[in-house]
């Protein structure tokens, strides 16, 4: 065997053949209908090349992952300087590495107050599973068992395993897997735009969210609820922000019945929305939370669940009754990965990446509003610092959605693509999605707005020809 290829086979066929991609049309994809699989080949910046050459901004930043930008050779020395002297060793029975005391320090000192320990997995979903055990183990160490269920939100995302995946609020990831799990339920998403009644303020609106909340507790039995768990800007579901007051309003609630927030940070944190995390950019008070993405801007993977001093006091009780606690993942705290984060965060701080989030991301919410305030496919124009969204529909003033099967936001996505842009169809509705790296300049942004209007503009003349919405 040797790693050299059939040569009666371009790669992308013996991709179509051999690759089991994540959300993907898998029969689509491995009979050659949905189009040819694009290979990626390098990075660079704020850009991607395709193995055909092809260059594209990369507006999403990977899976709103790279932060840093491609290629910051920092981190890759970092690593390799990492894998020279130890590329691995377990944090089982309290084993360490100085990389990991270092990040461990850093992110309890740029944490909201109160957070005491960190956890490290490799993924945002195993970090949410990891969540959830730990609300179990909590309330059974605190000796009420029945307070278990988890509250997440319809369209929330928090990953796709079993727990996480029953967190998430979208049907495409419980439909036919037998999800959600019983005990994990979903609220009012708080999107202000669609779910508003006539009239209702944003204030209004999200003190109705924190109603639902409250009744859902009521009904539920507020003895049987454990954790509330949500993004503070809701994001694959549509990159949302939430509605004025919001947290503010759903903190009394999870405080009046002794339910713990836990704020998915895996988008929010370190530095998107112009502020170390969400949390802090919304005076949200968390006694948990989960980080992943931007920890390492994805050159490695890791992932990390906060724990606040409430929890930790609880989970060192069980220690006592329990001894050593059942969980741990192999790679926990993976030297390399932790060396990734600490050159990434290095970086971040270095670059002053944050603020910049905050002054161009200001930027880029202007611009947006000005290219698109008014145009006729686009019924919403949302975001806060470098996360932004366009939400497209058939009759903007009326709330009318397009049909489904016209596909409008995965068309003015490829749309996007034809012209060297990559703009996120995000999966449930007709949205276009933006998280470009933190290091993005105004020109870019100028850029990738321009790009964005032809293709805008272009499927709008698509749909009027077809006959799908009217001419402006
Ligand atoms: C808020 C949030 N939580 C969790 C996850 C899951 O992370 P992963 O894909 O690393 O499992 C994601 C991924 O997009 C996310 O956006």
């Amino acid at each position: 065997m040797t790693n050299e290829l059939p040569k009666n086979m371009t790669p992308e066929e013996i991709d179509q053949r051999t690759v089991f991609h994540p959300s993907t049309h898998l029969k689509n994809h491995a009979h050659g209908k949905a189009g040819t699989p694009r290979i990626i080949d390098r990075g660079d910046g704020i850009t991607i090349t395709d193995r055909q050459g092809k260059q594209l901004i990369d507006a999403f930043a990977g899976l709103y992952c790279t932060n840093v930008g491609y290629n910051r050779q920092e981190i890759t020395e970092a690593i390799s300087k990492q894998a020279e002297k130890l590329a691995f060793y377990h944090s089982y029975v309290g084993h360490s590495h100085d990389p990991l005391i270092t990040l461990s320090e850093r992110l309890i000192r740029m944490a909201p107050k109160g957070m005491s320990k960190v956890y490290y997995g490799q993924s945002g979903s195993d970090a949410n599973e990891t969540q959830a055990k730990l609300v179990w183990y909590y309330s059974n160490i605190l000796g009420r068992p029945e307070k278990k269920k988890i509250i997440s939100r319809q369209r929330a995302y928090h990953g796709s395993s079993v727990t996480s995946g029953s967190m998430t609020g979208l049907p495409v990831f419980h439909n036919a897997f037998d999800l959600p799990l019983p005990q994990i339920k979903h609220t009012t998403t708080p999107h202000w735009y669609w779910n508003h009644e006539e009239g209702e303020t944003e204030e209004q609106f999200s003190k109705r969210c924190a109603d639902d909340l409250e009744k859902m507790i009521l009904d539920e039995g507020p003895e049987t609820v454990a954790a509330f768990i949500a993004e503070p800007v809701l994001g694959t579901g549509g990159i949302i922000p939430p509605p004025k007051g919001y947290w503010a309003e759903i903190q009394k609630v999870l405080k009046k019945y002794d339910v713990l927030l836990i704020a998915d940070e895996v988008v929010t944190g370190f530095g998107r929305i112009g502020a170390d995390f969400g949390s802090d950019y919304y005076g949200m008070e968390p006694d948990l939370m989960t980080v992943a993405k931007g920890i390492t801007s994805g050159y490695l993977p890791l992932s990390g669940v906060i724990v606040g001093e409430k929890v930790w006091e609880v989970l060192e009780k069980g220690a006592d009754e329990m001894g050593p606690i059942g969980h741990g993942y192999t790679y926990s705290a993976h030297p390399l990965c932790v060396a990734a984060a600490n050159a990434n965060l290095d970086i971040i701080e270095r670059e002053g990446l944050t603020a910049n989030a905050r002054d161009t991301g200001a930027y880029m919410q202007e611009q947006m509003q000005a290219a698109f305030g008014d145009h006729p496919l686009v019924a919403e124009v949302r975001g806060v610092g470098l996360l932004s969204a366009l939400e497209f529909a058939a009759d903007g003033a009326k709330r009318k959605a397009f049909d489904p099967s016209l596909k409008v936001g995965a068309r003015v996505s490829t749309a996007c693509n034809e012209r060297g842009l990559i703009a996120r169809a995000m999966p449930h509705g007709d949205i276009l999605g933006y998280a470009p790296p933190l290091i993005v300049n105004r020109e870019q942004v100028d850029q990738i707005i321009a790009i964005s209007r032809e293709a805008v503009d272009a499927v709008t003349d698509e749909l009027v020809r077809e006959g799908s919405m009217k001419a402006a």
